[in-house]
């Protein structure tokens, strides 16, 4: 099956539908998500999203924030565009439906979170992901001009390879002529031709056995440009969200907002003792890659599985209206967060780096565009600052929309695209050889490229992940395509990726760090 678009969206996550409800009004957009329209990360989102809205707050103060959380590393231009550009798209959010909560006095209701110098961040209690996920996909459910393909898995990106032709990825010609598209209802591959392409796949949590994302993140659009020869970045700047609840065999690991610490929670070992600032004087509000690192060396110096979140000094009438998610969690868990410590561990969340993209989302393949956590902006740098993945989403959905629609009476959908070859390939006979590999490729970088690398790690994490790499090939070329086999290629692929850049960068800086290079300074130094 054939079919032709004018965009082609990967994706239902805040990017994927803020930019199809853009691109709406300007011509014909089919968008693919490879379950259900509403599973995303966004809609897991807790702490909200970060602009400046009232005074003392200034574009400046957020701008400083969000270099410095960066370690030298982030785009000033870009961090300065963003926050800027916030504002509006935020206004856009609240235009398409998105409640955002507000006091009193009808002003919105700014929490904190690590690394802010203010209260700025937006949110609806601690489900702010889901209060967006749901207005968006409700307004693009509703919209004339788009097309929504649930359980609909994009495979890879068509390019001049597909005709026979030499792509490089240092040529700068390499179009983007759609996307081969597993039906997972059917199991047929079908041939998605557009004029313009978003990737907008988010990230790729799954890489690690203890992750806050969903089962979709699985790094499929990074695996996917990589493959085309699009340039990838910045892929060794893994953010490990510092407090993830730690209950044992709970996949995903749910998520204790950093806005919790905001309000006042304090981090502490389990023997009820504070120590956040032996290590940075911000204490449990510091940047999240020195709060996730000092956490792994107690829970090390301690032999302890988890530290412990103490909200028992707040109060808590106050605490259970502001985080009735979580205060519902861990009651089922028998956690009263009024007077119980709650148990939590560092869990991947977020990959900083991605699809290189310029200042309009616009990757360095033609017609092919990268919103949202999938790419990498230069926003950033090594480390993120909590809450602005979702005001970088937004801002980056609008410039690649205005940019796109630009181009779109520029651009023919081409017709001479090979559909997809099945020819000789069977199904799997043992399903037991992909999940078993699954396991392997997330216990490889949960042991050896975590929050703490060093060289000897990050070697044989390497030769590990080289062996499954050819077993997973060879299955790929002689297997009728399932969801979980090409999950496992890309999972392989963004592995390979994020080790080959942690071994090329000779420092600690922000996320990466290795006991090769050791951080010279005052409070980084452990
Ligand atoms: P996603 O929301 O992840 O959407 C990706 C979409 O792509 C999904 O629909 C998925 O099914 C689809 N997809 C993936 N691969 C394929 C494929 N091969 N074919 C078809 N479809 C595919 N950030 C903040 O700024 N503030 C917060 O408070 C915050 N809290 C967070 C809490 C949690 C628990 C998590 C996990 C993340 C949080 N983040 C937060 C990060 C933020 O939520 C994400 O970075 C952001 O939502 C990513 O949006 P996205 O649109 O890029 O991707
Ligand atoms: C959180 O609520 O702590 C997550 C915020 C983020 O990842 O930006």
């Amino acid at each position: 099956m054939i079919k032709e678009t004018d965009f082609l969206v990967i994706g239902s996550g805040i990017a994927g539908l803020s930019f199809a409800l853009k691109v709406a009004e300007h011509g014909k957009v089919v968008l693919i998500s490879k379950t259900n329209l509403e599973e995303s990360n966004t809609k897991y989102a807790q702490g909200g999203i970060a602009a400046v809205t009232y005074k003392p707050d200034n574009f400046e103060k957020h701008v400083q924030d969000t270099l410095i959380a960066g370690d030298g590393l982030c785009n000033k231009e870009v961090v300065e565009m963003v926050v800027r550009e916030a504002p509006a798209q935020i206004q856009q959010l609240i235009d398409w439906g998105v409640d955002f909560d507000q006091n009193e006095s009808g002003k919105y209701d700014l929490g904190k979170e690590g690394g802010h110098s203010e209260n700025r961040v937006l949110h609806s209690k601690d489900k702010t992901g889901e209060e967006i996920q749901l207005s968006l996909v409700d307004k693009v459910k509703n919209h004339k001009n788009i097309e929504v393909l649930e359980n609909h898995f994009a495979v890879d990106i068509i390019t001049q390879h597909h005709l026979g032709k030499l792509v490089k990825r240092s040529h700068n010609n390499t179009e983007c002529y759609g996307a081969y598209v597993l039906d997972l209802k059917t199991d047929k591959v079908n041939t998605f031709l557009a004029k313009t392409t978003l990737i907008s796949t988010g990230g790729t949590g799954n890489l690690y056995d203890t992750t806050t994302n969903p089962k979709i993140a699985t790094g499929d659009g990074i695996a996917m440009v990589y493959r085309a020869k699009g340039i990838i970045e910045n892929m060794e700047f893994i953010q490990f969200h510092p407090t993830s609840l730690y209950n044992p065999g709970e996949k995903p690991s749910f998520l204790i907002t950093e806005a919790l610490r905001g309000f006042g929670a304090i981090l502490k070992t389990t023997d009820s003792s504070e120590f956040m600032k032996k290590y940075d004087k911000r204490g449990s509000l510091a940047p999240r890659d020195i709060v996730a690192r000092a956490i792994d060396h107690e829970m090390k110096i301690t032999g302890n599985d988890h530290v412990i979140l103490d909200c028992s000094h707040l109060d808590p009438e106050k605490l259970k209206d502001h985080f009735p998610n979580i205060s519902e969690k861990c009651k089922s868990l028998g956690i009263d967060i009024t007077k119980d410590p709650i148990p939590v561990i560092p869990a991947a969340h977020y990959m900083c780096g991605g699809i290189k993209v310029d200042e309009n989302g616009a990757s360095t393949i033609n017609q092919l565009y990268a919103v949202g956590e999938v790419s990498s902006t230069g926003l950033h740098g090594a480390n993120r600052l909590a809450s602005n993945s979702l005001s970088e989403a937004v801002v980056y959905a609008n410039r690649a929309a205005k940019d796109s629609i630009r181009r779109l009476n520029q651009i023919r959908i081409h017709s001479q695209i090979p559909e997809w070859d099945a020819h000789g390939t069977t199904y799997p006979e043992e399903m037991i050889m992909i999940t078993q590999n699954y396991k392997e490729v997330q216990q490889i970088m949960s042991n050896y490229v975590g929050i703490v690398r060093s060289n000897l790690r990050l070697e044989r994490a390497l030769k590990r992940l080289a062996i499954i790499y050819k077993e997973t090939e060879e299955l790929y070329e002689k297997s009728i395509l399932s969801q979980k086999l090409c999950e496992l290629r890309n999972l392989i692929n963004v592995g390979y990726l994020i080790i080959k850049m942690a071994k090329d960068l000779h420092e600690s800086r922000g996320l990466h760090y290795t006991i090769d290079y050791p951080k010279k300074g005052l409070i980084s130094e452990f």
